[in-house]
């Protein structure tokens, strides 16, 4: 019996904030790979709220997708067949897998191969991929939070922003989120230790920005700015002198078709008078290093001084309403779905290494450097 791909095709290109009439189900048959390639069974895909931008049809960081083609996504699959010498059966790998339930690779260097002694799967789409990577490496190189500094994070409950407060938190800094709703901000402190947390939800600019002096009222050293539009806006007022900016996401104006159209108040008096130095931000400016983050978060995870929270959907058929979940900001947690379960038998991996690699004696640097192939 001819085996079937079941996936989302990305078949609208949405003018405002996407809905579910962007995506159509699809069954497709799965067509033997040729020499070089490689099948997966992919496991947990990953809803990012950055896909979003490759819906529309102008220049962004990443690729756009093409109407009609599988929706893209982020993922952890495993390799259940090879005909590509650098891919091994059983290896569990992470890369752009898209939302289907098979994946046909060419290139090895297209995906990871990922070590479950050092994280469990799902981790490696949150604080041990590329959202920890993002908060990390945002927070340390743009930021640069001294002790006693204020924080401030937008989409603070966020996988990104979540992790962000956290490093903030550890590094003695005076973390605040905003937040869509009260009760989400009530949760935010709870889950990930933010100092103080606001809503922004029904709120006009000039009352947001009133209620960010109430919670910051040393002001702001350091933005982390997940959203742009009128939540960055209202944060402008509340900027100390030298205060940093990274620009790492625009949550807040991706119902716009056209980022032309994000009109508002212009920053170039408060940047100045204030020596106010702001940055953008785009994690794959930090491939080289990304290993050496990523063990060091590992190491965090295992030791309880970061967490995160999942909110896990089932099976294909949820894909497009687990993104919409996320979209509307009523995901528990970092949104995944789970496709199917990893088979351990088969895994390659020697997960000593992994485990080897999060062992506290060792430098992360050191080994970042030594080890190849895979984290
Ligand atoms: N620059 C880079 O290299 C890079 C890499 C990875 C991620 N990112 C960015 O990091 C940010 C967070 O990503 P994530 O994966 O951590 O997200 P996530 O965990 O999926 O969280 C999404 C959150 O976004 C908020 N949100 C949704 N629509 C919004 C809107 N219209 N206005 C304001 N907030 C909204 C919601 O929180 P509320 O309910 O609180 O609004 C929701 O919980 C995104 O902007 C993403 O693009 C950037």
């Amino acid at each position: 019996m001819q085996q079937t791909n079941k996936g989302v095709r990305f078949v609208k290109r949405p003018l405002e904030k996407p809905d579910v009439s962007v995506f159509a189900m699809q069954e497709r048959a799965l067509n033997p790979i040729g020499q070089g390639q490689y099948l997966m069974r992919n496991i947990y895909l990953s809803m990012d709220p950055a896909l979003v931008g490759r819906m529309r049809d102008e220049d962004n960081y990443a690729d756009k997708v093409n109407l009609g083609d599988t929706m893209h996504a982020y993922g952890i699959a495993q390799v259940i067949q090879s005909k590509n010498q650098a891919v091994k059966v059983g290896e569990i790998r992470l890369g752009r897998i898209d939302m289907q339930e098979y994946s046909i690779l060419s290139d090895a260097s297209a995906s990871t191969v990922i070590n479950l002694g050092l994280a469990d799967a799902n981790w490696y789409l949150s604080a041990v991929g590329i959202t920890g990577a993002t908060a990390y490496f945002a927070l340390n190189e743009i930021g640069k939070p001294q002790v006693g500094e204020t924080v401030l994070v937008s989409s603070g409950g966020s996988s990104v922003g979540s992790l962000a407060g956290q490093i903030a938190k550890q590094m003695g800094c005076i973390t605040v989120a905003i937040v869509s709703t009260d009760e989400k901000a009530k949760q935010v402190k709870q889950d990930f230790a933010y100092d103080q947390a606001i809503s922004y939800r029904g709120k006009s600019i000039d009352q947001l920005s009133a209620d960010i002096q109430k919670a910051c009222p040393q002001g702001v050293d350091v933005y982390f700015d997940n959203t742009s539009g009128d939540i960055s806006e209202a944060v402008l007022d509340q900027l100390n002198q030298n205060a940093r900016i990274a620009v790492v996401g625009r949550l807040g104006i991706s119902h716009l078709a056209n980022s032309h159209d994000d009109i508002g108040r212009r920053d170039h008096n408060i940047l100045l008078t204030k020596r106010v130095k702001k940055q953008g931000f785009v994690i794959l400016d930090y491939q080289d290093r990304m290993k050496g983050a990523l063990i060091r978060l590992a190491r965090w995870v295992k030791e309880g001084q970061i967490t995160g929270l999942e909110d896990r959907m089932q099976g294909i058929d949820a894909v497009p309403d687990a993104f919409f979940k996320m979209l509307d900001g009523k995901s528990t947690g970092k949104q995944i779905v789970q496709l199917a379960e990893i088979n351990d038998m088969i895994d390659p991996a020697p997960r000593w290494l992994g485990r080897l690699m999060i062992a506290k004696y060792f430098p992360t640097r050191w080994l970042a450097r030594r080890l190849t192939g895979g984290i």
